[in-house]
């Protein structure tokens, strides 16, 4: 393999990454790129297990008045389509691919198995983990942390619309200030708005590192793989 510096790792999109320019839905040319960025991960050899989000089509906050688990059972569903929009992109390149589902829905995805997960890592596929964890009150982030502690992840990389941790919001604020490295203990400590403190401390628990880069810029997914200096790393 080329020198990479993780080989196996988990991607976390956020649903709202797939959205492109109008916030919702999924544009199929935002996915292809994302799905390119994917494919050269994968011609390294570096083995891919992706998460996505729902938010660009439904977050459990939406729901306001709704039954917060229903609300949440609507968001994983929701992520179940990200998995197989992002499948088909993937998929469109040559790239072979995998969903598995929290959730059983055997007509459309596989269930998770982790043993069938580490296997078609082990071939190459890219394993798209869907449906969450298949728990409400727990995020896409936890599910990011918990599956990249059940296939022995390296990293979750993270991809976000900025481009790491800021001590503030750096869309409000002209001085706000990036970190280049943190623990995951400061992250709690201070609050920081990487991931929620659930999945926060699964990895802190784990010692999984978490690199939180923007995706908006072309080749930084590459560029994180092979350890060049980008975004914020979070570790123990
Ligand atoms: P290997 O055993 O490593 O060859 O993996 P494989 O995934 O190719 O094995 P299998 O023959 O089980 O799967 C063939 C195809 O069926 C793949 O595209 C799987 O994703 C799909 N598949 C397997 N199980 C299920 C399931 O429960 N539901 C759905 N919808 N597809 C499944």
């Amino acid at each position: 393999m080329e020198s990479c510096k993780y080989n196996r790792v988990i991607l976390k999109l956020s649903g709202e990454a797939l959205a492109g320019e109008n916030g919702f839905g999924i544009d199929f040319n935002v996915a292809k790129r994302i799905a390119q960025e994917v494919k050269q991960l994968v011609d390294l050899g570096v083995e891919v297990g992706a998460v996505v989000g729902g938010g660009n089509i439904w977050r459990g906050r939406s729901g306001e008045g709704m039954d917060r688990t229903t609300a949440d059972y609507m968001g994983m569903l929701a992520t179940c389509i990200n998995a197989l929009a992002l499948q088909d992109s993937l998929e469109s390149l040559g790239v072979k691919t995998r969903v598995q589902t929290a959730i059983e829905m055997k007509e459309i995805a596989e269930p998770f198995i982790r043993r069938r997960a580490m296997r078609h890592l082990e071939k190459g596929r890219v394993v798209i983990f869907a449906a969450g964890t298949g728990n409400p009150y727990f995020s896409t982030d936890t599910t990011a942390a918990l599956r990249a502690a059940e296939i022995e992840a390296d990293v979750i990389l993270l991809a976000k619309k900025v481009d790491g941790v800021y001590d503030k919001d750096p869309h409000k604020f002209d001085d706000a200030k990036k970190f280049d490295t943190l623990t995951h203990l400061e992250v709690l400590e201070k609050g920081l708005q990487v991931m929620d403190s659930t999945a926060t401390s699964l990895c802190m628990d784990n010692n999984i590192p978490i690199l939180v880069f923007g995706l908006d810029e072309p080749g930084n997914i590459l560029r994180a793989i092979k350890g060049e200096k980008i975004g914020t790393l979070v570790s123990s």
